[in-house]
């Protein structure tokens, strides 16, 4: 299994502002791997930082062998890397098939066309929804269509920074199932959860940050049944 990304000794921030210290961390290809730990440790920063959104500092950042530390996001979309913002993911005035044109700008008409048709195999439900504005969907058919609009570009290697918030239950596992499904698809996956149970179930690895570090790292299923981790990490501390 060769590897799609491997971060070491990662630091950034934003401008002077250090978040993120020191960080480990490792996804292979075709792997489903899930980032939790509790608000503000830097998991949306960290994802950020692969793709090229906050400020890189130091450490070593390798995309299928290459160094891509601090390269630019449109360098990065080229590479194959897609990301899948925590919030304001689609362009609420905008049609569905405005939005996802949106994601790609520069593609050919008839490539757009194909792209928009093939994003769209996963989220059926978004089909006959087109016309409508991004405002009138769901709190389920927005992720599904920020989602949709991420594919666009042809990614093999997605990030996703917390698909299943503020959804209610039913719609939280049809979105993760929906996500473990690219993998069929022939697409890597880096998620960053709240939701870590339903996220872990999916995963193969998972890593729990605390203060813009990693501070502990196992397989996913081990991670669901660690009695410290549930303890502190997975929102079961009892007072
Ligand atoms: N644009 C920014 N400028 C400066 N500091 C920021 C910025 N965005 C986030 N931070 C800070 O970085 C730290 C990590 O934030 P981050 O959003 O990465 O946390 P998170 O783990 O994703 O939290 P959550 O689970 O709430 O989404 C926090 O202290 C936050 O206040
Ligand atoms: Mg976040």
């Amino acid at each position: 299994m060769s590897r799609i990304l491997d971060v070491t000794g990662l630091e950034g921030g934003y401008g002077k502002v250090q978040i993120m210290n020191n960080v480990d961390l490792y996804v292979d290809e075709g792997e489903f791997v899930t980032v939790i730990g509790p608000n503000g440790c830097g998991k949306s920063t960290f994802i950020k930082l692969i793709f090229g959104i906050a400020t890189y500092y130091k450490g070593s950042v390798k995309h299928k062998g290459d160094e891509v530390s601090g390269w630019r996001t449109d360098s990065l979309v080229n590479r194959g890397i897609a990301y899948v913002p925590q919030v304001d993911n689609v362009f609420p005035s905008l049609s569905v098939r405005e939005n996802l044109e949106m994601g790609g700008i520069n593609l050919s008409l008839p490539i757009l066309e194909e792209r928009i048709t093939r994003s769209l195999e996963m989220f059926e439900d978004l089909k006959s929804r087109m016309n409508d504005v991004a405002a009138s969907l769901s709190g389920g058919q927005r992720q599904m269509l920020a989602i949709s609009r991420a594919l666009i570009s042809n990614p093999d290697f997605l990030l996703l920074d917390e698909p299943t918030a503020a959804l209610s239950p039913l719609y939280q596992q049809q979105i993760i199932e929906r996500i473990d499904a690219l993998r069929t698809k022939g697409i890597t996956v880096l998620i960053v959860e709240q939701n870590a149970r339903l996220s872990l179930a999916r995963s193969d690895r998972g890593y729990i940050f605390a203060n813009g570090q990693v501070v502990h790292t196992d397989k996913a299923s081990e991670i669901l049944v660690d009695p410290h981790i549930n303890e502190y990490f997975l929102g079961t501390k009892k007072d």
